[in-house]
Order: structure tokens, then C-alpha cells, then sequence
């Protein structure tokens, strides 16, 4: 059954839910509305409870108590919120999403949401109390089934309007959107394929009314998409190659998404050491993101030309698989010496950059778990984004910063580009360990051709440890909504 977000109006003490979810922020919470009321209706046990445990406000924390039919919601979570003047859109989202984890955890099938500010836009809170209540329990059976789930999100707005019906409805589809990231991320590598891959893709088109194509491995020969040839070669899984595209009336923006598909990183025969192998089925986190993205675009209808590609494959070590030594051409006519079958994900990249360069856009984007390097520079909670273009730096900043995602610019530094150097083609396709995270970045500027671009390295942040504001544990469904973002800062 899928989550209701409604809004509503009136006493939310006495709403008939399992869960009532309040905030708080630092500072004396006994001068805090609705705590204070609320701490009253409990006959002045909740903020005594705060004492004890030292609960204050701070941003994350949270504190739940019982109400043992004291008031009518079963639980109480107060949520912290950090600093007064700190309540943004994306703190919504958050917090929204920390109270429906916290009911689905209680078994609750209702809960009611305390809003800060009354005439804030819902569309986060919408989005982040579906994002909250997200699972992925689709090849759990008998006890491990979920035996309860959120039904019904009632939030508390002065007087509900149609215009909030409208902020809670788009908010839901962004969620919706971000859910087949994280969904695909999660899936099995046994299910999700590059063919796989291209089915939900060709799904989600025709949800949204988009144009898709799709390259089989012939299509792929016959283009010239060597490089992303080379790497399917190993696998018995077919790659594939996919163009969604959302063309509106007027665009006066054209922007390309392009994600690194790699349904499974085996290293291929540079294989890669067992311990923690199976993470790489989230190789295709940047495609996940595309795929989201495109869904999301399809709902919300921006009046910017949006297409989302994507380069698919699964690198596995095999008779047939390429090696180190090999010379391949690419879509961009440039050739390239492997050196470590591991680093693969440029490869595919490369074709899928000449190729959307080829669309003429204004804008590309790539979004890549490309390099281990990144995620020792920036740690696992950050992605790192490289361009050239100051202007457009600043923009992607912002947008990352106004939904609450971590990135953070690294540089394009020249001096690294002579470590691509290759003694018989033009181009080796990996440096130095030191600064990996940036050559791969250099390496893939050589495959764009004329339009301002960004590169995304997101190894880090597409799975998560544990559950942390609006990401889960496992697939997060970043970026997701920094990508949506700027596509509608666009136009
Ligand atoms: N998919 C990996 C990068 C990665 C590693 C993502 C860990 C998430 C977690 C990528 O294909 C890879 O193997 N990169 C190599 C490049 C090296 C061989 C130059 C790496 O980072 O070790
Ligand atoms: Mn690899
Ligand atoms: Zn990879």
C-alpha cells in the first residue's frame, strides 16, 4: 500500500495516530510552542524526560516516549533541529523523514507531523517522509517481512489548501523518483543487468511520456563505442547504452545527464580483493541517479530540455575479457591503452561523454562511483564534483547545499594530465595512485567536446553505512536531488 501524505489542520495532541512527531530547537524548550503545550498534555513528564536524557534540541537528536493513552498518538518523537534560524527546506525533509523511520521502527500505520514555520512549502516534507518510510524488503519471506508499515502522514498546516495538495503531490512523485535510485542501487546484481537496467529505464519513458532508445551490444559495435565494447566483453551479460530524453515545447536550456552503469565491478581480470566485492553491485549508482532524475523531470515538467544517458555494463573477468595492455578506439576516434581492468568505469564513461556531446548541449553532467581515491579524500559521506566553469561550480554548489546534499569541488589540476600519457596510444587511461580521484576526472575531459561540464566522483555517498537524515542504510538515491535541483534552477 503506498504512504498518504495529507495535510491537515486542527489539535494534533488529540489526532488518532500511533505516532506525533514534534520539533525542537536549542534553547530553553519549556518556551517552546508546541513542545511546551504538548509537555503539558502529558502532565509535564516530556520535557522532565528531556532532563534525563539530555536531550537539547541539537540538530539529530531525537527523544520518544510512550504516552500510555495519556493523549491520544501512541508515541511522541520530539525532533531535534539545531538552531532556530537554521529551519531550511531541507531540514524539513529531514526531519519529516527521521519521524516516519521512527514509525515504521514502532509499527505505527499513522503519523502526525508538527510543522516549525506554517506556511512552508510541503513539497520536503512530502518528499522526506516517504523517503523516511522507505525499505527495501522485496526478497525478504516469513519473519523477516515487514509486519507492519506507515500508511498516513497527516501534516498540520494552519488552514490546508489546494495549494498544499499540490506541494504534498510533487513532493511525493521527487520521492517516488529518488525510491528507483535507491531501489536499483539495492537490487542484486544477478537481477539488475545492463539489460536489466534498460527494461526499468524503458518503464519509467513510458510512465513519463519520454523518448528512450537503446544499444544492444551490436548497436554498441556498430556506433563505435569501443571503449564501453571493450569492457562488456567479459561478461555473459550483455552492455547496453541508454538515451532517455525529455524534450518540452519552449526549452530555451539544453542539459545532459550521463551516468556510469556498471551493474557489477568484479575489476574484471584485474580482479578486486573479496572483502567487500559485493558492494559493487552499486557500480551503477551514477545510472541509478540518471534514471531517477528522468522520472522526477518527467513529473515535475521544467521548461528545460533534460536527456539522461547512460553506459552499461558488467566488468567481469572472463576468456574473452580485456586486459591490461590492450589498445582500443573510442566514439571520439582517440585510442587508449588499458592499464588496470579495474578502472572501467572511465572507459564507459568516455564513449557515453562524446556521445552526449554530440547532443549539443549547454550542460553535461556526469555522475560516476568512479575512484577509492575519492573516497579517501572526501570519506564516504561526500561526493566530490570537478569543472572547470566557476559560474557553473557555484550554481552546482548551491543546489547540492539547498537539498542537503555533500559535495564538494576538487580541482582539475594540469600538471597530472602527462600521467596519461601512453608510449603507443594516445591516451593511457589511468595515472599515479596519488590524486586518482582527479585524474580519472582529467582523463574524461578528454571525451567532451564544447559544452561547459561537470563531473560528479559519488563512490562514497550512493550507500550508505546507516540511516542518517533522509538516506537509508544501502542505496541513498544521491544525487538525485541535486541534479533535480539544478535542472530546475535552469528554467
Ligand atoms: N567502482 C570502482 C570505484 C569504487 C571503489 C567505488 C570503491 C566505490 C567504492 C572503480 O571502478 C575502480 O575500481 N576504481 C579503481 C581505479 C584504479 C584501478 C585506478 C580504484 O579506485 O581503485
Ligand atoms: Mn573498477
Ligand atoms: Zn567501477
Amino acid at each position: 500500500m503506498p504512504l498518504n501524505v495529507q495535510a491537515t489542520s486542527g489539535e494534533f495532541s488529540a489526532a488518532a495516530v500511533d505516532v506525533l512527531a514534534v520539533f525542537a530547537t536549542e534553547g530553553d524548550l519549556a518556551k517552546q510552542k508546541p513542545l511546551s503545550e504538548l509537555n503539558k498534555a502529558l502532565g509535564g513528564g516530556l520535557l522532565e524526560h528531556a532532563g534525563h536524557v539530555d536531550f537539547t534540541g541539537k540538530s539529530e537528536q531525537t527523544l520518544d516516549v510512550v504516552t500510555l493513552g495519556k493523549i491520544k498518538p501512541k508515541h511522541v518523537i520530539v525532533i531535534g533541529l539545531g538552531k532556530k534560524d537554521a529551519i531550511t527546506a531541507a531540514a524539513l525533509r529531514s526531519y519529516a523523514a527521521v519521524a516516519a523511520r521512527f514509525a515504521n521502527s514502532v509499527m505505527a500505520k499513522s503519523l502526525a507531523l508538527a510543522l516549525p514555520d506554517p506556511s512552508a512549502d510541503l513539497r520536503p516534507v512530502a518528499e522526506g517522509a516517504k523517503l523516511g518510510a522507505y525499505r527495501f524488503s522485496k526478497y525478504f519471506t516469513g519473519d523477516r517481512v515487514p509486519k507492519s508499515e506507515l500508511r498516513e502522514v497527516l501534516v498540520y498546516v494552519g488552514r490546508a489548501t489546494p495549494a498544499h495538495r499540490k506541494q504534498l503531490a510533487l513532493g511525493a512523485a521527487v520521492a517516488d523518483a529518488v525510491i528507483i535510485a535507491r531501489d536499483a542501487v539495492n537490487e542484486p546484481p544477478n537481477e539488475l543487468y545492463p539489460l536489466a537496467m534498460a527494461e526499468i529505464a524503458r518503464k519509467i519513458a513510458k510512465k513519463g511520456k519520454l523518448k528512450i532508445q537503446v544499444f544492444d551490444k551490436k548497436a554498441i559495435q556498430q556506433k563505435g563505442m569501443k571503449l564501453l565494447y571493450a569492457v562488456g566483453q567479459g561478461s555473459v551479460h550483455e552492455p547496453c547504452f541508454i538515451h532517455m530524453s525529455y524534450v518540452p515545447k519552449k526549452a530555451k536550456k539544453k542539459i545532459v545527464f550521463v551516468g556510469k552503469g556498471l551493474t557489477f565491478d568484479s575489476g574484471g581480470l584485474c580482479i578486486k580483493p573479496a572483502p567487500g566485492m559485493g558492494d559493487m553491485k552499486s557500480d551503477m549508482g551514477g545510472a541509478a541517479a540518471v534514471l531517477g532524475l528522468m522520472a522526477a523531470v518527467s513529473a515535475i515538467a521544467p521548461s528545460v530540455e533534460v536527456h539522461g544517458v547512460i553506459a552499461s555494463a558488467e566488468n567481469m573477468p572472463d576468456a574473452g575479457a580485456y586486459r591490461p595492455g590492450d589498445v582500443f578506439g573510442s566514439l571520439s576516434g582517440k585510442t587508449v591503452e588499458i592499464v588496470n581492468t579495474d578502472a572501467e568505469g572511465r572507459l564507459v564513461l568516455a564513449d557515453a561523454l562524446t556521445y552526449a556531446s554530440r547532443l549539443k548541449p549547454d550542460v553535461i553532467i556526469d555522475a560516476a562511483t568512479l575512484t577509492g581515491a575519492c573516497m579517501v579524500a572526501l570519506g564516504k559521506t561526500c561526493s566530490a564534483f570537478y569543472t572547470a566553469d566557476d559560474d557553473l561550480a557555484g550554481k552546482f554548489a548551491g543546489s547540492a547545499r539547498a537539498v542537503g546534499e555533500q559535495f564538494w569541488r576538487m580541482p582539475l589540476l594540469d600538471d597530472l594530465r602527462e600521467q596519461l600519457k601512453s608510449d603507443v596510444a594516445d591516451l593511457k587511461h589511468t595515472g599515479e595512485r596519488w590524486g586518482g580521484s582527479i585524474s580519472a576526472a582529467l582523463f574524461l575531459r578528454e571525451f567532451v567536446e564544447g559544452a561547459a561540464w561537470i563531473h560528479c566522483d559519488i563512490a562514497g555517498p550512493v550507500l550508505g553505512d546507516r540511516a542518517k537524515g533522509v538516506y537509508p542504510k544501502g542505496g541513498t538515491g544521491h544525487p538525485v536531488l541535486t541534479f533535480l535541483d539544478v535542472v530546475e534552477s535552469m528554467g
